[in-house]
């Protein structure tokens, strides 16, 4: 893709806005994973060495309008990126009347969806936003999939724009693994339901060679086999969808599964054949065997995009599963490419970060970039070129 990037740019003396995704967890003021703003900082550290007074953007959450939402407000970001940087790092709440920023500074803007234009990409708040600064830096892949102010109206009135070191990487890492990737390509997909993620099996099944299905979204595939899934949650609504599926791309089903009466921490887990399902029963993980099979498919891989937990392992008697795919993904010599926030929950349960060529920091934009879509944030960058 023709945009421009960080690196590539003369930065001394000048203002660098820099649009993070800095929408992190928050457990009341306790940021309870910090993977976004770690993730953010090879490209605010590149900017300060390379002269530049920093100011960064970014939302929380989605505030309410009019609401109460004092408890969106990024303090607790600008603590860490404080921590993280070693520098001060201000929260400026009030810079619609003009912002001093001077090199070697950091200053972060408060939620910016604070703001009631910057969802409706209003032009106005765009060109305030561009005004703050020399140079625009997209680094938010989480929020590529937005078209708003801070991620794409502020591309057209900036007078320069890049892309910085996290979402350059992404789009490399992405574009890797579906614009010409090693073969055979390997899609694993997961997660509870197949309606979120229709889109994504349609684009997928194109580019993958097989696709590997586990999860609540494995059911409604498995009923449209023919097979009799008890008690399973399904999509009887999204059953010609599974069938056009089946009969358009490589997918083996689940041979055996885990099953349960009912589902909480304390229930017992059944081992069945996929045939062999009680009607009382519901499936809540693959079985060992489909976990072998997936193993040996993901062992011969030449890239693997792994996205969604193969059953509930959130509960131990349910997580077999999804642990024996996170190890073959690990541990497999092919391109491996993880994304969403299941998965990225399951990778760190298990261990498995250090060993996976790369986690995307994006939930709903890397679906909707491995559904073949173009993100807006990525889309302003380009045009601006
Ligand atoms: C995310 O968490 O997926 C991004 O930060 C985007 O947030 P949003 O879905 O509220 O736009």
């Amino acid at each position: 893709m023709a945009i421009n990037k960080l690196a590539d740019l003369q930065l001394q003396n000048k203002r660098v806005l820099i649009r993070a995704d800095l929408n992190v967890p928050l457990d009341g003021v306790t940021i309870t994973n910090d993977l976004r703003i770690r993730a953010s900082l090879p490209t605010i550290e590149l900017a300060l060495d390379r002269g530049a007074a920093v100011l960064i953007v970014s939302h929380l959450g989605r505030p309410k309008a009019g609401g109460d939402n004092a408890h969106l407000s990024l303090e607790p970001v600008a603590e860490r990126l404080h921590e993280l940087l070693e520098c001060p790092v201000v929260l400026v709440r009030d810079w619609r009347n003009g912002l001093n920023v001077d090199p070697g500074e950091v200053k972060l803007l408060e939620n910016i969806r604070f703001e009631e234009g910057e969802t409706k990409n209003d032009l106005e708040l765009a060109r305030a936003l561009a005004s703050l600064c020399d140079v625009y830096v997209n680094d938010a892949f989480g929020t590529a999939h937005r078209a708003h102010s801070s991620t794409h109206g502020i591309a057209k009135y900036a007078t320069e724009s890049c892309a910085g070191i996290l979402l350059a990487s992404e789009i490399e890492a992405l574009e890797r693994a579906l614009a010409n990737p090693k073969r055979p390509l390997v899609a694993v997909l997961g997660g509870s339901k197949i309606s979120g993620k229709l889109e994504v099996i349609y684009n997928l099944k194109s580019v993958a060679d097989t696709m590997l299905v586990g999860g609540g979204m494995a059911n409604t595939l498995l009923l449209a086999a023919g097979v009799n899934v008890g008690n399973s949650l399904v999509e009887k609504e999204l059953i010609n969808d599974a069938m056009t599926i089946l009969q358009t791309a490589e997918v083996p089903l689940p041979v055996d599964v885990m099953t349960a009466d009912t589902i909480d921490v304390k229930s017992n887990a059944f081992l069945r054949l996929s045939d062999d399902i009680p009607s009382r029963e519901a499936i809540v993980d693959i079985g060992p065997e489909t976990a072998r099979r997936y193993g040996k498919t993901i062992a011969g891989a030449g890239t693997v995009i792994w996205n969604g937990p193969m059953g509930i392992f959130e509960y131990p008697q349910f997580a077999e599963g999804t642990r024996k795919i996170a190890d073959a993904v690990a541990d497999t010599d092919a391109f491996t490419l993880a994304g969403g926030g299941d998965t990225i929950a399951a990778i760190e349960q298990f261990d498995s970060s250090n060993l996976i060529d790369y986690i995307s920091t994006g939930g709903g934009a890397f679906l909707e970039f491995i559904e073949g879509k173009s993100l807006p944030g990525i889309e302003a960058l380009q045009r601006n070129s």
